[in-house]
């Protein structure tokens, strides 16, 4: 017998709604028919109780600390793949066989250029445009370059576009910082692999090759893993709802990229450096900083602590943690806001107010001093995360277009506005009066003079 929830309405009507369970063994109430049931719709701010959809993507569990990539614990993904497969296994399902990988590897390389005449869009972005503000727009724009692309009714011609996307992502983001610091844009190389290639084509110059260290790709390779997807957040969901519209894949990722930008979602992690030159240049110590976010009264946090998901630490941040120890080790960086974020780190986690909130570093802690010791510029940091998500955004896509029978995304409201109103013509408002209800015109709606005519121009 399947399980039900029973809800009693206002006027006594009980309605026996359907529990959905997952396979991890979590609970929904499905209220699909509720409101052709009962008339009424739920209303839930901010989609905290709200299961928007079924997806057999990525499963979080916040308060173990567990995050799953299409079953595969994050930790045997960063112990064992690199971001590329990691990307098949997030869109097609399943971990890529030799031949799937090199074919995927082939069709990333083939597509990494960006078509000579595109290159000349990046010229018409004044010179401190924001690399988010460039890269959306490019993705926009390259769907006038794949006509093809934009109506996909096969699985070949579905793996060419993810593949065009991921790679020519990476390709647009060396691009709009080698524009935004004045640099000549470099092509990408056949002969490298695709984290390699990007740090190539973001430090490079025409007249000298940056070859980056091992531990610079096997960071930033983990950096992109671990950005790979994170479920139903606010960009996936901004993907999902415009994919199901039916819009292209171009297009979806395009408004992912947007969805990222905002301070509360992708930017994060700059708030952390913001917060490190900060310290450093009001010349606090680490303790009176600690002291001044305990006190509360300036209303300032510890940036890159605490989680709104993960009660526990996120696994995510213990996995960079590791690799940014290695990194600062391998590169003997002489930043000292990074020996500040170290000093925070240990007092935090040493301090009982944060031990009994249970806020640890999170990703963002981390990847910011990862991405500073790389030198990646801060404006880039969110870029990079675009970079690394790509995969599931397309994987979120596909599973939409997958499923014929998906509704277009389109929520009810309660609308809080007024309740009809009395039209009063443009005289009757300019005198101030008032509707049969008595809704007043607004002061700054009003003018001295009458009215000239009637037909005036509005
Ligand atoms: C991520 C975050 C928004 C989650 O917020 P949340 O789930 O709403 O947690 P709350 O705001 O309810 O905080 C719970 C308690 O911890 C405190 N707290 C939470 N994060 C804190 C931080 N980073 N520094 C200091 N205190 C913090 C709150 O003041 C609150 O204390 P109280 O119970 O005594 O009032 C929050 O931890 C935060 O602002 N972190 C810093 C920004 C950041 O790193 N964001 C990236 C997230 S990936």
């Amino acid at each position: 017998m399947p399980e039900t929830a029973t809800l009693t309405l206002p006027d006594g009507r009980v309605l026996e709604l359907p529990v959905v369970v997952g396979t991890e063994n979590e609970h929904a109430i499905d209220i699909s028919r509720l409101r052709a049931e009962s008339g009424y719709v739920t209303i839930d701010d901010g989609y905290m109780n709200t299961g928007s959809c079924k997806s057999e993507i990525t499963f979080i569990d916040g308060e173990k600390g567990i995050l799953r990539y299409r079953g595969y614990p994050v930790e045997d993904l960063a112990k064992n793949c690199s971001f590329v497969e990691t990307s098949q296994l997030l869109i097609w399902g399943e971990l890529p066989s030799p031949e799937e990988r090199r074919h995927f590897s082939h069709l990333l390389t083939e597509n990494s250029a960006l078509p000579e005449d595109f290159r000349r869009h990046f010229a018409g972005f004044p010179v401190h445009a924001h690399p988010m503000s460039i890269m959306s727009a490019m993705i926009n724009a390259l769907q006038s370059y794949d006509l093809p692309g934009l109506i996909i009714d096969d699985e070949e011609e579905f793996e060419r576009v993810s593949a065009a996307l991921m790679s020519k992502v990476r390709t647009i983001a060396a691009a709009a910082y080698k524009s935004s610091v004045g640099e000549p844009i470099m092509y990408p190389r056949y002969d490298l692999r695709y984290v390699e290639n990007f740090l190539h084509m973001m430090f490079s110059r025409p007249y000298r090759d940056y070859v980056p260290s091992a531990e610079a790709t096997s960071a930033l390779n983990l950096f992109f893993l671990l950005h790979a997807d994170h479920e139903q957040n606010c960009s996936t969901s901004t993907v999902r709802m415009v994919a199901s519209g039916q819009a292209n894949l171009y297009a979806s990722a395009a408004a992912g990229v947007c969805a990222l930008w905002g301070r509360l979602h992708g930017g994060a992690n700059q708030a952390v450096m913001e917060m490190l030159t900060y310290i450093r240049a009001s010349g606090m110590s680490v303790k009176e900083y600690v002291a001044k976010v305990k006190d509360r009264s300036d209303g300032i946090r510890l940036m890159g602590f605490g989680h709104r998901v993960y009660r526990a630490f996120d696994p995510r941040a213990v996995l960079l943690k590791d690799a940014c120890d290695k990194l600062l080790n391998a590169m003997q960086i002489d930043d000292p806001r990074l020996d500040i974020a170290r000093q925070l780190e240990e007092a935090a986690l040493n301090d009982d107010y944060f031990i009994s909130r249970k806020l640890y570093p999170n990703v963002d802690f981390y990847s910011g001093i990862i991405l500073t010791a790389l030198g990646i510029p801060v404006e880039m940091f969110t870029v990079l995360f675009a970079i690394g998500r790509m995969p599931g955004w397309i994987a979120h896509w596909k599973e939409i277009y997958d499923a014929p029978q998906t509704k277009i995304y389109r929520p009810r409201q309660v609308y809080t506005g007024p309740v009809k109103r009395e039209w009063l013509n443009r005289f009757q408002r300019e005198k101030g009066m008032t509707d049969s209800r008595g809704f007043k015109v607004p002061e700054e709606l009003r003018t001295t003079q009458a009215p000239q005519s009637q037909s005036l121009p509005s």
